[in-house]
């Protein structure tokens, strides 16, 4: 039997973490603590909800007197920490967000875990999840390793960096026994729709401008959400203390030429001309600090801990296409209010 805080469950990645979580290990008893920002959505989990190992708790992480509160009530064993600001543009406008919810907070659970095990560390895991942005930018060749030396350039990797620093010093000064991943750009299912793939569906849907920043040059490196938190699933379970593991897809593409292959899969699924929906791509002003290119070199992950990707991008892509056609309402939820305000700054007034 263990007690899990699972941090930033309601969002993106943390939502399909938290269902496998709670499927695969039915004698967990698992705690999703998520201050629903704009970008947590409890609809992302209603098929989990009322499951008997698992609790919502909203509240937010850099509330020291409520995380001290949480680490008393439940006792938890482990903390798998997804909570964080995560989007690069936004990180551009207001940074200090950034500062507060992914350093800040990520101290303060650090630090409530610390005083929580102290005296008996046994059996306990602290596992945060990172990005492989807090590497920098790579040219036209090389691949990240655990190894790399760290180089952010936006005030979200600089925020993430800064975690990944005092997870570590926790580890080397406190003994906390504590793990780490940095993967690559995830897409699927319940990825809202300010980052590049989600956006470019709602806009070809919706027969609105694609925006490319620049020339459409810069390189991702796309790894399916449900792969990602597989991997973390593994690395939870199985990782060594104080190492760090690499996630990636081994699977590169140029904005311009994955917008190009989205295109296609909404012409056919859509019923229309072959190219009609690719005429929406419009370039646009390109990004501040524009990171060039990334992708991971994920061999260690591989080799150590026996995880790997389980789909090829054009099958991911073409599924992701289908969760979003046949979910507009949750995309319709998640596109009114705020959300108008936000594109309307970020897109139409840059
Ligand atoms: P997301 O923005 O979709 O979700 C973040 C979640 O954290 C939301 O549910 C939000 O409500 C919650 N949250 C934000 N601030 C909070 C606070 N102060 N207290 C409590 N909860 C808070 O992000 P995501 O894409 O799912 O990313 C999850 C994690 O994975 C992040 O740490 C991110 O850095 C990392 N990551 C993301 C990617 C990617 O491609 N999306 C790649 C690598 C690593
Ligand atoms: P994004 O999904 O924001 O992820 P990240 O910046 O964390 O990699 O962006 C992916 C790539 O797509 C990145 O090179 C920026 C680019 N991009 C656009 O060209 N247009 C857009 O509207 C967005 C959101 C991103």
């Amino acid at each position: 039997m263990k007690t899990l805080l699972i941090t930033g469950g309601a969002g993106f990645i943390g939502s399909h973490v938290v269902r496998l979580f709670v499927k695969k290990y039915p004698n967990y008893n698992i705690i999703n603590l998520d201050a629903l920002t704009y970008a947590g959505n409890l609809e992302n989990l209603k098929d989990i909800d009322g499951s008997p190992n698992y609790t919502f708790a909203k509240g937010d992480i850099t509330d020291e007197v409520l995380i001290t509160k949480l680490f008393e009530k439940y006792k938890f064993d482990g903390v798998v920490h997804l909570a964080a600001e995560s989007h690069v543009d936004r990180s551009i406008t207001d940074p200090f967000a950034f500062i507060k919810t992914n350093v800040f907070g990520t101290a303060n659970l650090l630090n409530a875990a610390k005083e929580a095990w102290k005296g008996n560390m046994d059996g306990k895991r602290f596992y945060h999840i990172s990005t492989d942005e807090v590497y920098g930018s790579l040219g036209e060749t090389g691949l990240f390793t655990e190894e790399t030396s760290y180089d952010p350039r936006s005030p979200y990797s600089a925020a993430k960096a800064s975690s990944d620093h005092f997870v570590r010093a926790y580890f080397h000064t406190y003994g906390l026994p504590v793990v780490i991943s940095n993967c690559s750009n995830n897409y699927g299912a319940n990825h809202f729709p300010e980052k590049l793939i989600p956006l470019s569906i709602h806009n070809i849907k919706n027969n609105k401008p694609i925006p490319i920043y620049g020339k459409g040059e810069n390189v991702r490196d796309w790894l399916w959400v449900e792969d990602h938190a597989r991997a973390i699933d593994v690395i939870f379970h199985t990782g060594v203390d104080g190492e760090t593991y690499n996630i990636g897809g081994n699977n590169e593409w140029t904005n311009i030429a994955l917008i190009h292959a989205l295109c296609e899969i909404m012409d056919r699924k859509l019923g229309r001309e072959s190219g009609e929906s690719a005429k929406l791509i419009t370039f646009v002003k390109d990004r501040a600090g524009h990171d060039l290119r990334y992708a991971i070199d994920s061999s260690k992950l591989q080799r150590e801990l026996g995880w790997s990707p389980s789909l090829q991008f054009e099958e991911g892509l073409e599924k992701t296409v289908d969760w979003y056609l046949a979910n507009q309402e949750w995309m319709d939820n998640v596109t009114s209010g705020q959300y108008q305000t936000y594109y309307k700054k970020q897109y139409e007034e840059r």
